[in-house]
């Protein structure tokens, strides 16, 4: 990293240090965030990912990467991963936070997303990114498909949160 981030460091980290980044600045009010998902894409769900998850088999209950401020100790960017199948993974939970944003930290994080997915086998990596980080997304090779409207959770009040995503994939 540059002589203005070098204090950072790029690590896994531990589901309870991205789930209260999560909970509380990525999806606030979206009851019952898991570590993965049983999406495989924009609109179809594989419900066979569940019990690998809950199995603890392979990758299907997700890694975790942070970025670290090794002063304080604290996350200051996340990403996760999880498998879908055999050949397939998934990229999810991308967040940096407002201070940090601008430095190209998303990017790396995906980038490092990517890589781990491609050093394990998988033949292909999806996300299914808000309209505003699109630009992140092209940016490490991502295919990105059209954006519309999507009910992305209901919230703890009972309403519904749509919001603009699109499909992205890149084969690895
Ligand atoms: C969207 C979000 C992830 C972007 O994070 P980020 O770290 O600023 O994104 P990037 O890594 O793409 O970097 C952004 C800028 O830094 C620039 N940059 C600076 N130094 C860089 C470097 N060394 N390498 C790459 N890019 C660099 C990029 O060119 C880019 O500039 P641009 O915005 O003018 O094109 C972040 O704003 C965020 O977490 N938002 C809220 C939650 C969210 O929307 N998450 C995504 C869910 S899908």
């Amino acid at each position: 990293m540059n002589s203005e981030t070098r204090e950072l460091v790029l690590k896994e980290i531990e589901w309870g240090e991205i789930y209260p980044i999560w909970a509380d600045k990525l999806w606030p009010s979206r009851p019952n965030i898991r570590s993965y998902t049983p999406m495989i894409n924009a609109t179809d769900k594989d419900q066979k990912i569940h019990r690998y998850a809950n199995d603890n088999f392979a990758y299907y209950s997700g890694v975790f990467f942070g970025i670290k401020d090794l002063q304080n100790g604290k996350v200051v960017a996340c990403n996760s991963g999880h498998q879908c199948s055999n050949t397939l993974f998934r990229s999810r939970g991308l967040y940096v936070f407002p201070k940090y944003t601008g430095k190209g930290l998303a990017q790396l994080l995906l980038q490092h997303t990517i890589n781990f997915a491609r050093k394990k086998g998988f033949k292909k990596i999806w996300s299914y990114p808000r309209d505003k980080a699109i630009p992140t997304y092209k940016a490490v090779g991502y295919t990105i498909g059209e954006t519309h409207e999507h009910e992305a959770y209901t919230k703890e009040d009972g309403s519904v949160l749509v919001r603009p995503n699109a499909y992205a994939e890149l084969v690895l």
